[in-house]
């Protein structure tokens, strides 16, 4: 190279952007940088509804330090220069292995919403799932990805009729896949939201007000977008936002609606908030295609199991006959490789994304996945792995 073509390159201008936003989210090194972002952008109630855990949220930080306490077993000598990051999940391969989990009222925490979220995941190659408390319809977010694949996530209300209309909305809508929640027969309001004076949609109160004027951003980008409702579920009944709330949650629900769900839809069924052996052979029984080990992100049991340890003992339970999924306290991408090299077919993350998408909207939600993205590269060669099927339990150490 000559002198002058060394200087140049020494010269050359670092990545620039102009939009404070973009300029803040080149910088973001991790999902915490996005976390932090988040905090700063969204007023507290809504930082918190999302960030919170049930109780003393211990659900939630033993799962994140249990991620952190995995122990990476490397092989040397391997040939990692080109890695294969797909998986196949429920029947089809998608570009990397994990998968992003439903998240009620998503347009909460920034007016793009569910449309956004799906078409970032449907751009990175991955599903979707879209909470029964969604505010976009399932149609407007199939629109808003075409070619994505998205999964419904289903609250079983008692009135059968209405499960119906749900199930009946994502076949039309073209989803997939139908998520099973089993782990909230009942909701109970979270400490900080308490603290926070939460509604849902948030409302201004003499608490938030003083607050709100540090995020008018976030004030006049909800009142541009008009307020946050559950569209999914106005769309089978009538009556304000937290009368449709309240009819979905189900302290009834047992294997009987298990099975009659199971004859109600011929697409894939996962039962989502298994947090035990015991239940992964009840529902593996009662047919489903793939248990999804979850404490709902540490938000409902306090000091609830760990699910990402209870991974290899399931797969052993019932790997032969379904597919084991687990979320709750994945905080990069080396987290998932943990996980499924633990046995998990696919991890699954819900604050990561939306850290992102508080922090930026669709561009925060892009971010979010290209660090989880290098960090699965990344952790990959580094392991001596290279493709995720290579994956096993040599690879880490629960300790
Ligand atoms: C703000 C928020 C809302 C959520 N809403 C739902 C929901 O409507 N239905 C559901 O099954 N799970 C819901 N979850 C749980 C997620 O699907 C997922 O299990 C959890 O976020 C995984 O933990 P992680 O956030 O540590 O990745 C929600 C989680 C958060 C953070």
């Amino acid at each position: 190279m000559t002198k002058s073509a060394q200087l140049r390159t020494l010269l050359k201008p670092p990545k620039m952007a102009w939009n404070p936003t973009d300029r803040k989210l080149l910088r973001a090194a991790g999902i915490e940088d996005l976390r932090k972002l988040a905090r700063k952008r969204v007023p507290r109630m809504v930082f918190d509804y999302t960030d919170g855990a049930a109780d003393s949220e211990r659900s939630l930080s033993r799962a994140r330090q249990t991620f952190a306490d995995i122990e990476f077993q490397p092989s040397v000598l391997r040939d990692v220069s080109e890695i294969d990051t797909t998986r196949t999940v429920l029947g089809k391969a998608q570009e990397l292995p994990f998968c992003l989990a439903p998240v009620g009222f998503t347009r909460v925490m920034h007016p793009e919403g569910e449309s956004a979220v799906a078409s970032v995941a449907a751009q990175f190659g991955i599903p979707y799932s879209v909470s029964t408390l969604a505010t976009t319809s399932l149609a407007d977010i199939a629109a808003a990805a075409p070619g994505g694949r998205h999964w419904f996530q289903l609250y079983f209300a008692e009135d059968r009729a209405m499960v119906k209309e749900l199930l009946g909305l994502a076949e039309e809508a073209g989803f997939d896949t139908i998520l099973l929640t089993l782990d909230t027969p009942i909701s109970v309001p979270r400490r900080r939201d308490i603290r926070n004076g939460l509604t849902i949609p948030p409302s201004m109160s003499i608490g938030t007000f003083a607050e709100a004027w540090l995020h008018p951003g976030w004030w006049l980008s909800q009142i541009r977008g008009g307020a946050p409702s559950p569209k999914v579920l106005a769309a089978t009944s009538n009556g304000s936002a937290s009368d449709l709330i309240k009819k979905v949650f189900n302290p009834k629900l047992s294997v009987d609606d298990l099975e009659w769900l199971r004859g109600a839809w011929s697409g894939n069924l996962v039962a989502k908030g298994v947090q035990s052996v015991a239940d992964a052979r009840r529902v593996a029984d009662a047919g489903v295609d793939a248990v999804w080990l979850s404490t709902h992100g540490g938000r409902k049991l306090d000091r609830a199991p760990v699910p990402v340890e209870l991974v290899p003992d399931v797969v052993d339970a019932v790997g032969e006959r379904i597919e084991v999924l687990v979320d709750t306290g994945i905080t990069s991408g080396a987290d998932i490789v943990a996980a499924v090299a633990l046995g998990a077919t696919a991890a699954c993350v819900g604050r990561c994304y939306q850290y992102g998408l508080m922090a930026g909207g669709r561009r925060g939600v892009v971010k979010a996945m290209e660090i989880l993205t290098r960090e699965i590269e990344v952790t990959m060669k580094l392991l001596g792995v290279t493709s995720v099927d290579q994956l096993n339990r040599s690879h880490v150490r629960l300790r």
